[in-house]
């Protein structure tokens, strides 16, 4: 049973009205605050402040299968384009070797174990095999210097929870397994450096990150107002309402203290010169 079909007809259960923007604007700030930035520290960029204006000399390109979500194009500034790209199909040829660093984050109800591999190796085909030395403007072509970077970021979630649950489970524990369903299985979140290493790439960066307890609220509620919207999706009514009774108590268990100690997870890896 597919839950939703999202209006491209792809599957996408968390929605892309007002409040599904809203509730990812949210997690941005979030991410940011609980990471401290938004690009690594092991990428060598030379202004890190990628929230402000982008220095002129840099280009910023981003795709999503869905250009729904994105604002007016006279919002963003002419070195940023916002484009539709559907990471599961092969990579269009000019979009391959083309970038210093390849960004991408939260793919938990995206991809699935047998699927991963695929868009890792479309990610890196993305990267360019040069050094670029940002902090010059120079192309580095030595034969010393590897290429460019993947930085992936994922929120382990669903580690934290069981592969199934009871009616006797606590109410969010209910929810995540009754959702985990429509896009298990997800090892992959927790062994993200192995199919980098797979695809080819050195790995030079894996950290976790667990949210400060001033967060712990934002994040829950963050998390409530996405399951909300994947639980509106439920095509049969008495399923639906099942669901929706349950988020109101789990919605009260959070306003009351519950949390799950989740970690935020980021993998960097790095392009091989000598990779084919
Ligand atoms: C949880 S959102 C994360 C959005 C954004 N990366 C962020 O961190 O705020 C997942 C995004 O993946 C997009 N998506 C789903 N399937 C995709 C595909 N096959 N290729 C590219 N993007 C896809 C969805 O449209 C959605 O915007």
């Amino acid at each position: 049973m597919s839950i939703c079909k999202a209006s491209r007809d792809e599957p996408y259960m968390l929605g892309r009205d007002y409040q599904a923007s809203a509730r990812l604007a949210t997690l941005q700030l979030l991410i940011h605050a609980t990471l401290g930035y938004l690009i690594h520290p092991s990428v060598s960029l030379p202004d890190r402040e990628l929230t402000k204006e982008l220095p002129t000399s840099a280009r910023l390109d981003g795709f999503d299968i869905s250009d729904e979500q994105y604002p007016p194009e006279s919002w963003y500034g002419e070195n940023v384009s916002l484009s539709k790209l559907d990471i599961f199909k092969p990579l269009p040829e000019e979009l391959k070797g083309r970038y210093d660093v390849v960004h991408l984050r939260y793919f938990m109800t995206i991809v699935r174990d047998d699927t991963m591999q695929v868009v890792v190796d479309n990610l890196n085909a993305m990267l360019s095999k040069l050094h670029y030395h940002l902090q010059s403007s120079k192309v580095i072509d030595d034969g010393e210097e590897p290429g460019g970077y993947l930085q992936w970021v994922e929120r382990d979630w669903l580690s934290k929870f069981p592969q199934s649950a009871s009616s006797t489970d606590d109410p969010h524990t209910q929810l995540t397994c009754y959702l985990r369903r429509f896009w298990s299985p997800t090892n992959w979140i927790n062994e993200i450096p192995k199919y980098f290493q797979k695809s080819g790439l050195s790995v030079v960066a894996y950290d976790t990150h667990t949210p400060l307890p001033i967060y712990r609220k934002p994040w829950n509620e963050d998390n409530l107002i996405g399951w909300w919207a994947a639980g509106e999706r439920i095509p049969d009514e008495k399923e639906r309402k099942w669901f929706q009774e349950l988020h109101a108590k789990a919605a009260t268990n959070a306003a009351k203290g519950w949390y799950v100690d989740w970690e935020l997870i980021i993998c960097v890896g790095r392009k091989g010169l000598h990779e084919t």
